[in-house]
């Protein structure tokens, strides 16, 4: 029988990106790939509510209020114990450290909404990323899904989609049509790439 990759998703918020890709799971689409397990940073998040909805099992590993070391360390003893192969990053907000990032190498994917290298880096994240780009002015922007490596600004770029910016457009305006046209499209299939390999290399954990 087929192997497939055992995939967390992280997560902190609404979790749209989360329902694409489990949408996408029920399509038939992740033929390399089964979401095992959702973890948000944040205990209220709808995201939780969503995995529930789909029989995903789901818990919180909050980062607020505790050591960085005390929420990785949470994080990573609940990976381990469901035996993850691979981490998707779906609005995941909090940062993870070098150390984690280098135990899980080409592991674990991020979707970023703007094209990178614009619109990255610090402090760039939700709805800040589309109000930079609408006071820049550009006319094109998208969404990125990448490989989330230890060296700075490392990891390669698996997929990429160019959306137009709009006259009149308000960063939620823009932030809705990023999502639609670009990000809940990208990120299952990004996923499904990376399941594909490892399984296809022999990368699974749990082989
Ligand atoms: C998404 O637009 C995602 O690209 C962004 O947060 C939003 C989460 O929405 N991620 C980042 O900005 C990461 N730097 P969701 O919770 O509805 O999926």
């Amino acid at each position: 029988m087929l192997k497939r990759a055992r995939i967390a998703v992280l997560v902190s918020g609404g979790g749209t990106n989360l329902e694409a890709l489990l949408n996408a799971q029920e399509r038939g689409e992740l033929p390399h790939g089964e979401i095992v397990l959702v973890l948000s940073s944040a205990a209220g998040a709808y995201a939780l509510e969503r995995a529930k909805n789909h029989g995903v099992p789901a818990a919180a590993a909050v980062r607020k209020g505790r050591p960085q070391a005390d929420f990785e360390a949470d994080l990573e003893e609940k990976l381990r114990a469901a035996e993850i192969d691979v981490i998707v990053l779906a609005g995941f907000l909090s940062i993870l450290s070098p150390a984690f990032v280098a135990r899980w190498p080409d592991r674990i994917l991020n979707i970023h909404p703007s094209l990178i290298p614009a619109f990255c880096g610090q402090g760039y994240y939700g709805l800040k990323v589309h109000e930079e780009a609408l006071k820049r002015g550009v006319k094109v922007t998208g969404a990125t899904v990448h490989l989330v490596n230890e060296i700075p600004d490392g990891g390669r770029i698996l997929l990429q989609k160019a959306v137009e910016v709009l006259p009149g457009d308000t960063p939620e305006v823009l932030q809705r049509r990023v999502m639609e046209q670009a990000e809940w499209i990208l990120l299952p299939r990004a996923a499904e790439l990376v399941c594909a390999q490892l399984a296809e290399n022999g990368g699974l954990n749990h082989e």
